[in-house]
């Protein structure tokens, strides 16, 4: 695989995360990537961007029918976002993201991680990240279509 770091390094060791705007305008992209690096993972794509309407629908498809859907497209369009493709030494690294980001629920989110530390509302939880290998292979499609 291109620029890997790793031995043995599949496409599964990889997932995708993304600074929401709300990170962004807070000044939380520095804080979000050192703890991702600090972690032992690597970054292998990243850029700041705004995001149209029909990006942002599709990353959210599965939540198409959810009555915050709507919300959730105007939120994430509302400024520049900063996506990422992260890289660790196996397959859980999807996990390991979804551990240091937090509980989506504000309220659940532990002090220590991202959004424990730093979210203070669900709807401006300040970082998307990959639930699984599946949607981690499919938002990577989606967003970097020309990683090799
Ligand atoms: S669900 O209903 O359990 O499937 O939703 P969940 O997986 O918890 O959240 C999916 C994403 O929607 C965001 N979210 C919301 N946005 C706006 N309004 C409300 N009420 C709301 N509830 C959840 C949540 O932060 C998730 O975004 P990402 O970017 O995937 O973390």
């Amino acid at each position: 695989m291109r620029g890997c770091p790793y031995p043995l390094a599949t496409v599964k060791n990889r997932t995708f995360v993304m600074c929401k705007p709300d990170a962004v305008e807070r000044g939380l992209v520095g804080e979000v990537v050192a703890r991702l690096e600090r972690k032992g993972l690597t970054l292998v794509a990243a850029d700041l961007r705004t995001v149209d309407r029909e990006l942002a629908e599709k990353h959210y498809d599965e939540h198409r029918d959810k009555p915050f859907f709507g919300e959730l497209v105007d939120f994430v369009t509302r400024s520049p976002v900063f996506p990422m493709v992260v890289e660790g030494p196996d397959e859980n690294t999807w996990l390991l993201v979804r551990k240091l980001v937090g509980a989506t629920k504000v309220t659940d989110a532990e002090p220590g991680t991202i959004r424990g530390d730093f979210a203070t509302i669900t709807t401006e939880n300040l970082v998307h990240a990959s639930d699984g290998h599946d949607s981690a292979a499919r938002e990577i499609g989606l967003w970097f279509p020309d990683l090799g």
